[in-house]
């Protein structure tokens, strides 16, 4: 889902050209699930009509203090209600004239108006013909603005409106739409951390057709990763053969089949994680010889032998990392003495915390959608989570291990 999701913003429209792109500058942000609303300048309104952007936003634009048609009843457009009704403001265009009246404050239209009340993150995005964004005058503005906390959404390099070629078009609506995203993202609580997080099962191959391996969803760890993600981590998931359906958007995915490759795959991201969390139900078992062709039955007696050689203990291995820097946890599934085995692998695997699921309850483990779990710490702390959607369960870790490992927006 986009960050853009549910945000209230104003879009600003003044008299260029460029205009003619709001139109597809609010499809942009409605498909990203935003509210927005128009306000235009007279300017403007030669560019793109009102009726089209009010009909993409579905909501009235506004231009004036006074609307014509309401003038008999005496209603106006409350610049200041507007102002802080928004999440964010955007101007797009931002023609020279728009930016150098916010530059001075003058205050001569509703749109001016509006951003002078605004409390919100403003943006621009200007847009005019290259010699008019060269000029000191508008570099100057756009400096200035840019002091006082405004967003610049730089203008592109291409063919303008008026034939010449050079700086001076609009960034495009989707780089509009995206820069405004990051902005979000960079003020999510996570932002700037990296979270390394394996999940399902791992496959390990007898011959071409056969392997040994488990019925683990990777639903814990993917819920994990979405929450880290929405928290503004930037997440790599790598993921054992599974056929749930998992969010997945917004992460770097590495679909790995076998325990060794797992524990490449994490070796390989492990020193820049600042926290990983292993999930994964990794087979503790392999093949020790995996057969090219597949294995045919055989006449002979009534059994056969495969024999078998341990796997690589994947969170054992990064807990003993040399380059260890960030926090490390893993998770545990126990019959019965669940406390004493959890708070065992803990110490033996070095890890920061340990999530115990406790099998053979109701609704508890690793096929379905729901899990209740107790996480025990390496500094003696115990916290108990109640049976819940593994979704919910993996925000609220996600949120406890922010917490007890200080984990904020880097
Ligand atoms: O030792 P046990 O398998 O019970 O420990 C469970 C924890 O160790 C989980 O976090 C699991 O992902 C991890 N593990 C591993 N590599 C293995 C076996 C388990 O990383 N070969």
């Amino acid at each position: 889902m986009s960050l853009l999701h549910n945000r209230k913003v104003l879009l600003g429209v003044s008299g260029s050209i460029a205009a003619y792109k709001s139109a597809h500058l609010v499809r942009e942000l409605i498909k990203r699930g935003a509210e927005v609303q128009v306000v235009i300048t007279d300017a403007a309104k030669d560019f793109v009509t009102p009726l089209t952007l009010s009909t993409l936003s579905t909501r009235p634009v506004y231009s004036a203090f006074i609307e014509e048609e309401q003038k008999t009843y005496g209603v106006w457009n409350n610049h200041v209600e507007m102002g802080l009704w928004a999440d964010l403001m955007v101007i797009a265009p931002a023609s020279s004239n728009t930016l150098s009246k916010m530059a001075t404050g003058a205050c001569d239209n509703l749109l001016t108006a509006v951003y002078l009340s605004a409390k919100c993150p403003v943006f621009v995005a200007p847009a005019m013909d290259l010699d008019m964004y060269a000029n000191g005058a508008t570099s100057d503005n756009l400096a200035l603005l840019k002091e006082r906390g405004i967003g610049i959404i730089d203008a592109d390099f291409g063919e303008l409106a008026s034939g010449l070629v050079g700086k001076g078009r609009m960034a495009e609506p989707e780089a509009i739409a995206h820069h405004l995203e990051e902005y979000l993202k960079a003020s999510l609580p996570l932002a700037g951390q990296k979270v390394l997080i394996n999940a399902g099962p791992t496959h390990e191959h007898i011959d071409p057709v056969r392997f040994l391996g488990n019925n683990s969803s990777g639903k814990m760890g993917a819920a994990l990763a979405a929450a880290a993600r929405d928290l503004g981590a930037s997440v790599h998931l790598v993921l054992g053969p599974t056929q749930a359906t998992l969010d997945l958007h917004g992460m770097q995915v590495s679909r790995i089949t076998s325990a060794d490759e797992m524990l490449a795959a994490m070796l390989s991201d492990f020193a820049q994680s600042n926290l990983t969390i292993c999930t994964a139900a990794v087979s503790d078992y392999k093949p020790a010889s995996r057969s090219q062709h597949k294995i045919k039955k055989t006449d002979e007696g009534q059994s056969m032998v495969i024999s078998l050689e341990k796997t690589p203990d994947i969170l054992q291995t990064l807990g003993t990392q040399e380059n260890r820097k960030g926090y490390l946890v893993g998770f545990a599934l126990e019959t019965h003495d669940g406390e004493v085995y959890a708070k065992d692998k803990l110490a033996r695997k070095n890890a920061d915390a340990i999530v115990l699921n406790t099998l053979g309850k109701e609704g508890v483990g690793f096929e379905g959608d729901t899990n209740e779990v107790t996480v025990y710490t390496a500094d003696g702390k115990t916290f108990s989570f109640p049976l819940t959607s593994k979704i919910t369960l993996g925000k609220s870790l996600l949120e406890l291990f922010m917490n007890e490992f200080n984990l904020t927006n880097a």
